[in-house]
């Protein structure tokens, strides 16, 4: 039996599935992922736009970079993978929920309901002084210096950067959803990134099958029941399809 036909094996009957995604999900879609050759932080300081103190030190220049991203995300479309998702997600009975680290919201625009956003969203802003709440946001550019409507400090994107905890309670409810699934999906993510990294542990201590797909190996790859390799564009319709 081939790496697809096991893959398959496992998903038959099954209705919770969790999918935890990374930046290799969208790159069929075009948008450049983080590592490796071409990666968004090839040649790039990440502490210049992607931390607190970058922003506190030249906010403009974080802006442009945000927007920048906007527009790439914006001019890209789903691809057949994050269709073949959306389809298994409005299978009658199914319970798929996304737990993803992308920020382009490619996977709503692709029909998807149950998504938890753990690095936030490129979508949305929220105040730099840590006013609560968040507000949809999808100016190219983005009209920056833009006040906070409380208390006139500035407005940031609403992602999180290095030094930054993830969104309250975020993390949590992914866990919960990854413990109580029948299998767990990975697609897409390097898996170097913490505390997202850590999450398909929670499958694997609990014996719930995982699968992963990625054209490169990942240190998942030798733990996971299945390694698919191959790009999610083509490796998840023939995985998901009936
Ligand atoms: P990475 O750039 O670290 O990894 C992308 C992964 O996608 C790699 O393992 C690639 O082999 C794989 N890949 C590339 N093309 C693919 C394709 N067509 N189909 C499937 N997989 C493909 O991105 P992430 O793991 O998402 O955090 O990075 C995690 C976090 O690091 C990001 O959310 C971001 C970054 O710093 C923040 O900004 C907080």
């Amino acid at each position: 039996m081939n790496a697809i036909e096991r893959a398959r094996g496992l998903l038959s009957g099954v209705r919770r599935l969790v999918v935890l995604s990374g930046a290799g999900l969208s790159a069929e879609s075009g948008m450049a992922t983080f590592r490796g050759a071409g990666g968004l932080w090839e040649g790039r300081r990440v502490e210049e736009v992607a931390t607190p103190e970058g922003f506190q030190r030249d906010p403009a220049l974080v802006w442009e970079w945000y927007s920048q991203r906007r527009g790439q995300a914006l001019a890209c479309r789903p691809h057949p993978g994050h269709e073949a998702l959306v389809a298994w997600e409005r299978r009658p009975e199914a319970h798929l929920v996304h737990v993803t680290q992308n920020v382009d919201g490619l996977l709503q625009r692709a029909g998807a309901e149950r998504v938890l956003e753990l690095h936030g969203s490129l979508f949305r802003v929220k105040c730099s002084a840590g006013c609560p709440g968040e507000r949809e946001d999808l100016r190219v550019p983005f009209p920056h210096p833009q006040p906070c409507p409380r208390c006139g400090d500035l407005l940031r994107p609403a992602v999180v950067w290095f030094h930054e905890m993830l969104p309250a309670g975020i993390l949590e409810e992914a866990a919960r959803e990854i413990g109580s699934a029948e299998v767990l999906l990975v697609v897409g993510t390097s898996g170097v990134v913490q505390p997202a990294a850590s999450l398909a542990d929670i499958a694997l201590g609990a014996a719930i099958p995982v699968l992963e797909v990625n054209p490169e190996e990942t240190p998942l790859s030798s733990l996971a029941d299945v390694f698919l390799k191959g790009p999610a564009g083509k490796v998840l319709p023939s995985l998901l399809d009936s």
